[in-house]
């Protein structure tokens, strides 16, 4: 029998112990404030917002709401983050991303101090990953390694294979593979046969953003699939990048959609904010 790993329980637990962090800090005067900024009223990245300052009130938290127009200009959101930059009470800033097509999403990014950049997306800290320095790691490979350490999945020596070369997802989540020891192939649009390739994974990380792609014909037999992708079909309901009914009976471990990697997310990033307010 397959494992269904529980990524709402592993997030919840997390949050857990950052909660209980939080009410020490506090009683050592030390106090925390995300400032989250979105730009424009995209349906998807309201609900992400209010998630992630749900979470925030959750954990112990302040949350600082920053709702700007569509049309806002890249100086206003470079003027903003600068003087956030500036702002001791807030130690972390995130940019819920995309940006409308008039503001350079890479400008943004590198305009958060990259000791306030609890997405980990500035280049600072994606550098710091790569030479293993401290830093914050992009939230969501650095959920998909809690997901595997707490489900007892170990890492070390397995062949893993990264479908996706994104800078918030696939390559950050190969570089963290890499840290834990795994030989890793990263597998994207243009890998000449890709269902060979994930047929050598121990480990399938599955970052392609279309629904359903992979299918029981990727899959080596035993293989651990974390599936990383979130779609509505045509029935409102929400899947996966795999094909979770084709693929269930052939691997030892599998995450849902939704209630695998999604919930993570939103638990490193609160991970980060906690770990912003003590460095
Ligand atoms: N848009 C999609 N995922 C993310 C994320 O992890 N952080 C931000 N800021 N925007 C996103």
């Amino acid at each position: 029998m397959a494992t269904i790993i529980d990524g709402k329980r592993i997030s919840q637990e997390i949050k857990e112990e950052l909660k209980t962090k939080v009410a020490k800090l506090k009683e050592q005067g030390i106090e925390g404030c995300l400032a989250v900024i979105q730009v424009g009223t995209d349906p998807a990245s309201s609900v992400y917002v209010r998630n992630k300052k749900r979470a925030c009130e959750y954990i112990g938290i302040e949350s600082r709401s920053y709702e700007l127009a569509e049309e806002t200009t890249e100086e206003e959101l470079l003027s903003l983050i600068r003087e956030l930059n500036q702002d001791a009470r807030v130690n972390g800033i995130l940019v819920q991303l995309p940006v409308p097509p008039q503001i350079d999403e890479n400008k943004i990014i590198q305009a958060i101090s990259p000791a306030k950049d609890v997405d980990g997306f500035h280049p600072q800290n994606v550098g710091a990953l790569v030479s293993g320095l401290p830093g914050y790691v992009s939230c969501t490979p650095a959920g998909v390694i809690q997901l595997l350490k707490r489900s007892g999945i170990s890492i070390e020596g397995k062949n893993c294979v990264v479908i996706g070369r994104s800078n918030i997802v696939g390559k950050p989540m190969s570089l963290l593979m890499l840290r834990e020891n795994a030989t890793v192939t990263i597998a994207h649009s243009k890998t000449k046969n890709l269902r060979d390739v994930c047929r050598q994974a121990d480990l399938l990380i599955v970052a392609v953003g279309k629904p359903k792609m992979i299918d029981a014909s990727y899959i080596k037999d035993g293989a651990v699939v974390i599936d990383v992708g979130i779609h509505r079909n045509e029935q409102n309901k929400l899947c996966g990048d795999v094909d979770f009914d084709s693929v269930l009976a052939h691997v030892e471990a599998i995450t849902p959609v939704p209630g695998g990697v999604g919930p993570m997310t939103i638990a490193m990033l609160m991970h980060n904010c906690v770990k912003a307010l003590t460095r």
